[in-house]
């Protein structure tokens, strides 16, 4: 019988998106007329903005025409998106990224789960904790975790405690690390790193020898000035980041599917025989033979994103998550929690009432106000007793919810 890799049996029971699909499917079975507003993963729900729209059809129509029809594009782009990227996403903030250094994808969770790959089966990983399940899941599936230790957590890998104590601001790794996971603003508590925060993790980094694997899919929703967007805005990071970029969160593209994911030509990690060696070409050499790129009408639709009307119309997307946002942060502190992020990210990261845990206070919501968050105990240990909720609702349902969960605190 053919051997399996045994390292997806230490992986946790259900990927955790899928494991509330499941108990919300069993919910909705046992009482099908309740009314469920879903607030916990972050889709997007505001449709796509007209100028996307435009373009998309646009595109589909030159792949109609034989003049203008196209097969296989470039693995890592076609140049007219990766142009506009490097001088609208970077030369517009003074940071100079070539064009040839961005790899178009289908999305940051691929690239995310993906980039790992190019590191030693015994590199170690520091993840912050609560973390984005996919950071941690992919590199369980490699090997690279470890077993499972009593805690909850695998015995490889360095955990980086995100707390209120801590104002969600991960420590620096007490060991020797190679890879370090970092997203901000922060999914799932919502926080946001400030310029001498990220300079801490590249001096860090430039001095250990590690790689930052950053993920910036929600820069979109800085709202502060001086908060960077990029950690390419930091001197010295080139030598030590790749960046992970998206348009779903932004222009809507969570189903359209399109993203990119920066690798510095100077960024280099060591091979066995201890030569530095760039991860630009093991980056290309990956994703060449893996992937064949995003499709074109999808990238022609990316690249509206940086006409005026799209930006216009993306900017007015944002607004209204976060206002969505705003609306629970408020309404929840008024009903008495203490509320985090909501400020310059769509999450609210909500610590649960007394006496009630993450998945507690979840069955609670969808039992008796039938709205569903995701349990913070589900991005790690130390997002227990922590609950998120997501401003990508539509209005009507946003405010529906926080009514809903004032009165069921209220009793
Ligand atoms: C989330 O809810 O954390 C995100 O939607 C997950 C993702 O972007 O894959």
């Amino acid at each position: 019988m053919a051997r399996i890799n045994d390292n997806y049996l230490r992986l946790k029971s259900g990927y955790l998106f899928s494991e509330i699909a499941r108990r919300v499917k069993e919910f909705q079975g046992a009482h099908p007329d309740a009314k469920l507003i879903r607030l916990g993963i972050g889709d997007a729900t505001q449709p796509l903005p007209p100028a996307i729209v435009a373009a998309l059809h646009a595109a589909v129509d030159e792949m109609a025409r034989a003049e203008t029809f196209r097969g296989y594009g470039p693995e890592t782009g076609y140049e007219f998106l990766t142009e506009l990227i490097a001088k609208h996403d970077y030369g517009a903030r003074g940071v100079t990224i070539a064009p040839d250094e961005i790899f178009v994808s289908d999305g940051s969770k691929s690239d995310a789960a993906n980039f790992q790959e190019l590191f030693s089966p015994d590199a170690v990983v520091a993840l912050t904790d609560p973390v984005y399940p996919v950071y941690l899941d992919s590199n369980v599936m490699a090997g690279r975790a470890g077993a499972p230790d009593a805690r909850g957590g695998y015995d490889r890998i360095v955990y980086l405690p995100c707390t209120a104590e801590n104002r969600f601001d991960p420590p620096l790794p007490e060991r020797a690390v190679d890879m370090v996971y970092l997203c901000f603003p922060n999914n799932p508590t919502g926080a946001v790193l400030g310029r001498a925060a990220f300079k801490r993790w590249v001096d860090w980094a430039r001095g250990a020898g590690a790689v930052l694997l950053y993920d910036a899919a929600y820069e979109g929703y800085i709202q502060d000035p001086d908060i960077p967007h990029s950690i390419f805005e930091i001197e010295g990071a080139r030598q030590v980041a790749v960046e992970f970029r998206s348009y779903s969160k932004t222009a809507g593209f969570t189903g359209t599917r399109c993203a990119y994911t920066v690798v510095p030509k100077d960024l280099t990690a060591r091979s066995a025989s201890g030569e530095a060696v760039p991860l630009h070409g093991l980056w290309f050499r990956r994703q060449s033979t893996k992937f064949n790129g995003a499709p074109y009408v999808i990238q022609r639709a990316a690249a509206a994103v940086y006409t005026p009307e799209g930006g216009t119309q993306v900017r007015a997307i944002i607004d209204f998550y976060m206002e969505n946002a705003r609306l629970i942060r408020e309404g929840l502190e008024a009903a008495g929690l203490t509320v985090y992020g909501g400020r310059n990210a769509p999450y609210i990261w909500v610590k649960t009432p007394a006496g009630l845990d993450s998945w507690g206070f979840f069955d609670k919501l969808l039992n008796e106000a039938h709205v569903v968050g995701t349990p913070g105990a589900g991005f790690g240990r130390s997002g227990e007793g922590y609950f998120r909720l997501t401003g990508f609702g539509n209005r009507a349902s946003t405010e529906e919810a926080v009514a809903r969960i004032k009165s069921r605190l209220k009793r």
